[in-house]
């Protein structure tokens, strides 16, 4: 009896060894532990035989069995300290790092056309001791439209169709209503510009967006008269496009304004004489202006008989465009750096 369970445990020695040999990982292992030294493994079956083993021989068969596990169980040891050490061997390996390799370039971001413009704009205005203030982008349509004396359905409205989020709150056209809101506080006198982001209903092409940006200005004192919107406008595009730069005011129809004008400066690709650039006309409209209606005045709470005041609003994009020499507004929404590093 005693014999044919050395066998037994000989074999099972010698199986369990190969199949340790064999492992070549740490979960195969762990099934050689399962399989050979587990509850139902051999080793156990083994040892539940005892009962058929005559009582004498018992704990020489019990000493058999136990060396039978220490043996195996020193084997898995051994086994699975080389494949921890190798698993850590490869992963250090993998995990190397050269540390003379040149490091990876920092690409720092370049100021948008945009933003170069608008801080040039506020320069000048700041520097002419104007203020920089700001208005909602999702506006009232009465400070949009009918505090700047756009009383519904009036056909100026159709002119800036924009993005409506109930009958009452849209999405500006305009910084003008920043002009209304500005008023309203009741501060005086007022001397500020206000850049933002303006919507409308427009298809995308090289000169229109649904969305862009205008700086509005406005200046409100006792005896601002036309020739202070003159003087200052003049000194604004002499400081923007050059010292050489003139201007033209055009009469136009603003409904906030009146009298109201369009501006124009001279080609400062060609001088005045006609370019591409200018489309040969020598001028290159820039914004819109004018003195403020009384009618506006009033609806802010301002006496228009104590105060006047002038106003002007600007396409920040289109300044971008000419100061820069773009042809095309899209590529100022891109954000493509290497268009925008050029700046
Ligand atoms: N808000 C006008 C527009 O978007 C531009 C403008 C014209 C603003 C005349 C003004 C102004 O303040 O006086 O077309």
């Amino acid at each position: 009896m005693n014999n044919s369970i050395k066998e037994t445990l000989q074999a099972i020695l010698d199986e369990a060894s190969e199949r340790i040999e064999q492992s070549d990982a740490l979960d195969k292992l762990n099934d050689v532990r399962v399989n050979f030294l587990g509850k139902k493994g051999q080793l156990t079956s083994v040892l539940k035989s005892m009962k058929d083993v005559a009582p004498e021989d018992r704990p020489q068969v019990g000493q058999m069995v136990n060396d039978a596990r220490a043996k195996i169980e020193a084997m898995m040891e051994e086994t699975k300290k080389r494949l921890e050490d190798e698993l850590r061997e490869a992963k250090l390996a993998s995990e190397t790092i050269d540390v003379t390799l040149p490091a990876k370039k920092a690409n720092v971001g370049h100021r948008h056309p945009n933003t170069i413009a608008l801080e040039e704009v506020e320069r000048i205005f700041i520097g002419m001791g104007y203020e920089v203030v700001e208005g909602p982008e999702v506006e009232y349509a009465d400070y949009n439209f009918t505090k700047l004396n756009i009383p519904e359905d009036h056909p100026a409205r159709d002119e800036q169709d924009t993005f409506f989020i109930n009958d009452s709150i849209l999405l500006r056209s305009q910084t003008s209503p920043v002009q209304a809101r500005t008023m309203e506080k009741g501060k005086l006198p007022i001397r500020m510009i206000a850049p933002g982001r303006v919507f409308r209903s427009d298809e995308v092409d090289a000169t229109h967006s649904p969305s862009f940006h205008q700086i509005e200005g406005l200046v409100i004192d006792k005896h601002i008269t036309f020739a202070d919107l003159k003087g200052t406008l003049e000194e604004f595009a002499k400081e923007l496009f050059g010292p050489e730069t003139k201007t033209k005011f055009r009469p136009h129809h603003f409904p906030f304004t009146e009298p109201s004008a369009e501006v124009d400066v001279s080609c400062f690709k060609c001088g005045g004489s006609g370019c591409r650039f200018c489309k040969g006309s020598g001028w290159i409209e820039i914004l819109g202006c004018g003195m403020v209606h009384p009618h506006v005045l009033e609806m802010c709470g301002i006496d228009p008989n104590e105060y006047t005041g002038f106003a002007f609003g600007v396409g920040l994009e289109r300044i971008a465009l000419l100061k820069y020499e773009i042809d095309d507004m899209r590529l100022l929404y891109e954000n493509d750096y290497r268009f925008l590093k050029q700046f």
